[in-house]
């Protein structure tokens, strides 16, 4: 059965975890969703992972809505979430509106992900949700402001602790379905799911979110540099450059293709 909005609120009720994944196209995305993934972020990493990007900032509303589209048509099960790009939502609620607007018009997206807790991007994912858009918040490090942030943690010291905990009971009240945290300290995600009604998924958060999220790319060993936080389950770079290899030889020493081909 789908996964729906209504499955993640149960799911936080009932202690059972929600596993979540990115995908950037359809062939993985097909295979994640297979394999029981209950939510399938299309995220703006894909800029770095995919594109080869140092950084989120260079993708666009029109490339991530292309890829968003493939991975789409991978996906029958998990809820699918979409991220709006660097300055596709930040200049106002319309800008968001539109934006958010033309991810559900033309993918088949069930929410969109904004970055930040502050009060303009609080009033602006308010009148998302009063428009009928799902949202899901990102709190902690967030990429898009990698200028100012880097990749550190966030939210060590008691102050920036509070200011991350009072963000995500702003964005609460504002109806945001989910909340991403990104690595911030165990301790204060856990604080945050206990308060807030809505599923935290975590990412280097520590184990006490309601959910887990990792990009796809570091889960299977392909992405150029590994966060300390996401464990590679297996090296597909190591696997696919065995592969190429074998291929090659086999080419250069004419054992491929067999002389006398398959009928
Ligand atoms: O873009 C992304 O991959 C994200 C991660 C935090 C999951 O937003
Ligand atoms: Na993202």
């Amino acid at each position: 059965m789908p996964v729906t909005h209504a499955h993640l609120q149960t799911w936080k009720q009932q202690g059972r975890a929600i596993a979540a994944l990115t995908a950037s196209e359809y062939a993985i995305a097909k295979i994640i969703d297979r394999a029981g993934a209950d939510l399938i972020l299309v995220g703006d990493s894909l800029a770095m992972v995919a594109l080869g990007h140092r950084n989120t900032l260079p993708l666009t509303l029109d490339q991530m809505i292309h890829h968003a589209q493939a991975v789409s048509r991978g996906v029958t099960n998990a809820l699918l979430v979409v991220d709006l790009p660097f300055l596709s939502y930040q200049v106002n609620y319309e800008q968001a509106l539109q934006s958010a607007g033309r991810v559900l018009k033309e993918t088949n997206a069930q929410g969109v992900k904004l970055e930040g807790g502050y009060a303009d991007m609080v009033h602006t994912i308010g009148k998302l949700v009063q428009a009928g858009i799902p949202v899901m918040g990102h709190i902690g490090l967030t990429p898009q402001s990698v200028h100012q942030l880097g990749y550190r943690i966030q939210g060590v010291t008691p102050d920036m602790a509070e200011k991350i905990f009072l963000e995500a009971k702003a964005l609460t009240d504002a109806g945001v379905f989910a909340l991403l945290l990104e690595h911030i300290p165990a301790e204060l995600a856990e604080k945050i799911t206990k308060t807030i009604p809505v599923p935290t998924i975590g990412i280097g958060a520590g184990s006490a979110c309601d959910g887990q999220i990792l990009v796809t790319h570091d889960l299977l060993g392909l992405s150029d540099k590994q966060p300390p936080f996401a464990p590679k389950y297996i090296d597909l770079s190591e696997a696919i450059a065995t592969t190429v290899d074998r291929y090659c030889q086999d080419v250069r020493h004419h054992t491929f293709p067999p002389v006398k081909p398959p009928q």
